[in-house]
């Protein structure tokens, strides 16, 4: 009897089968048409791989240094609201299984376990995901608990001024379900996410009491006054962006359009990735979300100047497939098919994937 997974898609479909459908709608789900969800996957299909041969490729090393934290494999945890959405235990078992397999892991803001509880499961390194919240009281105070519970990085997200208009949300009504809360925000602050308003979801309304549309380059200042932390801005597509990002002093960007639940029509992210690594200067990564689904996407994206990835979607696909032993295995197959990856492109480390590991893949404009 075959055992499985034996790839994402395999976990992919085991999540579907088991969630709620506006649930799986939620977490599946992207803004508008769904044009730039669709575009993010597809756009490594325009890239092909050129195998070196005859290299010694007996040890694959795929760890690394990021932001001063040693990793074992170039893969991180993307931020995302509410794990418990897929899996009881939720972020903590996430952050048991991250911390099993060497990567990052990016709590968010609306995570569904506290930021001590999630701490005290990781054993690898941990950074926190903010929005710019009205509440600026209440970011404070978020940015204090993180630096006491041993957050290592402070993650801004920056393409969320107002919530992405997300269609099946819409339709389904989609509200958290009793039960589950943004636990690190106080409960008031929280309230709309739980109703749904007509024609828009919980979350969509709750964004829009809750997100302070005026973020602007000056307010960095604020959050860098508060935090010694590396400051890391998430949303980062163009290299206007990637220029003023460097000036104001960011540790690195993380070059991704949320997923396609933001701005439907945005470029996918694998496109903007080469502009952005071009306006940054060396010393500032960029990391890179949007469609990775196999360890040669992440050998793709490393090749086009990515320091590392995040996955989003697949880390909640295996919590609702198998809880904690459902993100081992997401993250332990994007390790194998990683070494694989590297392995048969005569690529033995990181470094070596470089732009002449890729070719346009041939008729395809
Ligand atoms: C997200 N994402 C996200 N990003 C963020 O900065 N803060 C958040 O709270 C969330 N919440 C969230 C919930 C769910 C259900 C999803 C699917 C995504 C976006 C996330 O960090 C990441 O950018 C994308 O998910 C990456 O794309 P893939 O890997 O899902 O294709």
């Amino acid at each position: 009897m075959p055992v499985g997974p034996f790839t994402l898609a395999d976990v992919e479909r085991e999540a579907r089968a088991r969630l709620p459908s506006e649930v799986w709608d939620f977490i599946q789900g992207g803004s508008g048409s769904e044009r730039t969800l669709a575009a993010n996957a597809a756009q490594f299909g325009r890239y092909a791989l050129r195998p070196r041969t005859l290299v010694d490729v007996s040890a694959c090393d795929t760890g690394l240094d990021l932001l001063g934290s040693a990793l074992e494999l170039p893969v991180g945890v993307a931020p995302m609201a509410y794990h418990r959405l897929a899996d009881d235990e939720g972020e903590t078992a996430t952050a048991r299984a991250a911390g099993r397999a060497g990567a990052l892991l990016v709590a968010g803001i609306f995570a569904s376990r506290t930021l001590e509880e999630i701490a005290a499961a990781a054993t690898g390194p941990l950074w926190l995901q903010l929005y710019w919240l009205r509440r600026r009281d209440a970011l404070a105070a978020l940015v204090e608990r993180a630096e006491a519970a041993g957050y290592r990085a402070l993650v801004l997200t920056v393409d969320a001024p107002r919530v992405g208009r997300r269609l099946r949300d819409a339709r389904n009504g989609f509200a958290v379900p009793a039960g589950i809360r943004a636990v690190n925000l106080d409960p008031g602050l929280m309230a709309a996410s739980h109703r749904s308003a007509a024609g828009a979801s919980g979350i969509e309304s709750h964004a829009r009491e809750q997100f302070d549309p005026a973020l602007s380059w000056s307010d960095l200042a604020w959050l860098r006054e508060r935090s010694s932390l590396p400051l890391v801005l998430k949303g980062i597509l163009t290299a206007e962006d990637a220029r003023l990002a460097a000036e104001h002093g960011v540790a690195a960007v993380v070059v991704s359009n949320h997923g396609g639940r933001q701005l439907d029509g945005a470029l996918p992210s694998l496109a903007a990735l080469p502009e952005v690594v071009g306006a940054l200067p060396p010393e500032i990564p960029a990391l890179f979300d949007g469609g990775v689904r196999t360890g040669a996407d992440v050998a793709v994206a490393l090749a086009l100047g990515a320091r590392a990835v995040l996955v989003g979607r697949p880390v909640l696909w295996g919590l609702a497939a198998g809880g904690e032993a459902g993100v081992d295995a997401v993250l332990g197959l994007l390790r194998s098919e990683l070494e694989d990856a590297m392995a048969l492109l005569g690529r033995p480390a990181l470094r070596d994937l470089d732009r002449t590991t890729l070719a346009p893949w041939p008729g395809v404009p």
